[in-house]
């Protein structure tokens, strides 16, 4: 037994607050109320289906995640959000065209009652947008006033005792981190004169981490993930986690390169190609914006394999990912990966996959599982980069000087060591020898 961390219990309701109410936060919002009256099942969840072995293997001891971690119940959830339009959540599901109307109308009052904040837009972040329902702001100082204020108002109305913030707004322009983000002082003299470098995800995120609200980035825009905000979340002791949902191509890149690897199989080359049509592909026609998304995606299989390590097997991998917008999906996404690579002697062989997937369906029990993660980890008083829940996404957030686990068995095994660790549970190292001796 190692020592348990004290967390305190889930009292009361927990809102999850999103900025970017589409087709991801609609599809969740949707499906928790569904699951609530016994009309779906969580699938894809891992906090709300999966197990965990704890001790020996000999022991039978594997409850379930949800009854061995004190989780949030899902009947004490509440959902908000800003979006840069006025829809309700019920009219943003309808649009976004991801669930049946059988089950949209089974949670139609649900839905209809959800309304957005206004939200905090620049145009020269999201380009694809005409945004209609924004806020006014004389600085990003008093933008991120007006967010902080949005989060007090809906604690407060909802009777909530806390709140995660999950980012599920649209995919912003490409930015590297740039002077202003390097440190707390730095980025706050950059809110206060509206220095164009500051987005409004970083707005959102600074709005929640001084509210001591947990944040999530499941898109792959600059948010969190700069120092400036990372010093935020030590200072103020705030689980902060991202970024971009690991959900399609890059979910089974990274269930499939870790095989390679492991047999030391090399790889010459994978191609990697998609067409999406729904807002988010809109979004993503625009150049700046799919930057964001390409640089996300592509950087995953160099850190799984190593190439420095096996110069002989991924020296010289070429990695190629295209995003095409084809409006006749919807969210119906069809991903093509072409794997170019070789065994024995060198000799070559192919792997073709052909993924007929479903965005919002793979995101939406994410976002679930993260907000009632970052939740037991706010009460666990665990602050700062939350590196176990690398899990979810595809550019995971790490201290500088870590390189991003990406594989998706070192990063379950890393989730649930953590979960055995705080609450004081034998870590499990699949060792295994003593069963013999
Ligand atoms: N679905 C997936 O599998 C998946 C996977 C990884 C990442 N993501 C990311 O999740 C995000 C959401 O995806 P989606 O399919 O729901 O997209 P979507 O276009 O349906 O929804 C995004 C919403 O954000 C709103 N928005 C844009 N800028 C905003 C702002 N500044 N403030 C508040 N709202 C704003 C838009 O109006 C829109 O309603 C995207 O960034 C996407 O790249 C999705």
């Amino acid at each position: 037994m190692t020592g348990a961390r004290e967390i305190l219990p889930p009292r009361g309701k927990l809102g999850v607050l999103m900025p970017g109410m589409g087709a991801v936060a609609t599809t969740f919002i949707a499906g928790v109320e569904l699951i609530k009256k016994g009309l779906a099942k969580p699938i894809g969840s891992l906090t709300q289906l999966g197990t965990i072995r704890l001790g020996k293997r000999t022991k039978s001891r594997v409850p379930k995640i949800k009854e061995f971690v004190p989780l949030a119940e899902l009947h004490e959830l509440d959902f908000g959000g800003w979006d840069a339009f006025p829809d309700d959540a019920y009219e943003a599901a309808a649009l976004a065209g991801v669930l049946e109307k059988e089950h949209l109308n089974a949670v139609r009052e649900e839905l209809k009652r959800i309304k957005p904040f206004k939200a905090v837009f620049d145009p020269r972040y999201v380009a694809r947008i005409k945004a209609t329902h924004t806020k006014s702001f004389a600085s990003s100082r008093e933008a991120a006033e007006q967010l902080r204020e949005d989060i007090r108002s809906f604690k407060q109305e909802h009777g909530l005792s806390r709140v995660v913030m999950v980012n599920c707004a649209s995919t912003e322009a490409y930015i590297q981190p740039q002077k202003a983000h390097f440190s707390l002082e730095d980025f706050e003299a950059a809110l206060e004169r509206s220095d164009p470098s500051i987005s409004p995800s970083m707005i959102y995120a600074y709005a929640a981490l001084m509210e001591g609200v947990p944040y999530a980035n499941g898109a792959p825009s600059l948010a969190a993930d700069i120092p400036a905000l990372v010093e935020l979340a030590d200072e103020q002791g705030v689980p902060v986690v991202g970024k971009d949902f690991k959900t399609g191509q890059t979910l089974i890149k990274t269930i499939m390169a870790p095989g390679l690897k492991a047999r030391t199989l090399g790889l010459e080359g994978w191609y990697s190609t998609n067409i999406l049509g729904n807002r988010d592909g809109e979004v993503l026609n625009d150049e700046k914006s799919l930057k964001s998304k390409e640089v996300s995606k592509l950087s995953v299989l160099e850190h799984i394999l190593q190439p420095e390590l096996y110069p002989d097997l991924y020296d010289k991998i070429s990695h190629v990912v295209k995003i095409n917008y084809y409006p006749p999906r919807g969210d119906s996404k069809e991903g093509w990966d072409n794997l170019d690579i070789f065994g024995w002697l060198g000799y070559p062989m192919q792997i073709k996959i052909n993924f007929l997937a479903r965005d919002s369906i793979l995101a939406a029990p994410i976002v679930l599982d993260l907000a009632l993660f970052l939740d037991v980890a706010e009460r666990a008083r665990m602050g700062g980069i939350q590196e176990w829940l690398s899990f979810y996404f595809k550019s995971p957030m790490t201290l500088p000087e870590l390189y991003p686990e990406h594989d998706l068995f070192i990063q379950q095994m890393k989730l649930k060591n953590t979960l055995r660790a705080i609450m004081g549970e034998e870590l499990i190292t699949h060792l295994g020898l003593d069963y013999y001796e």
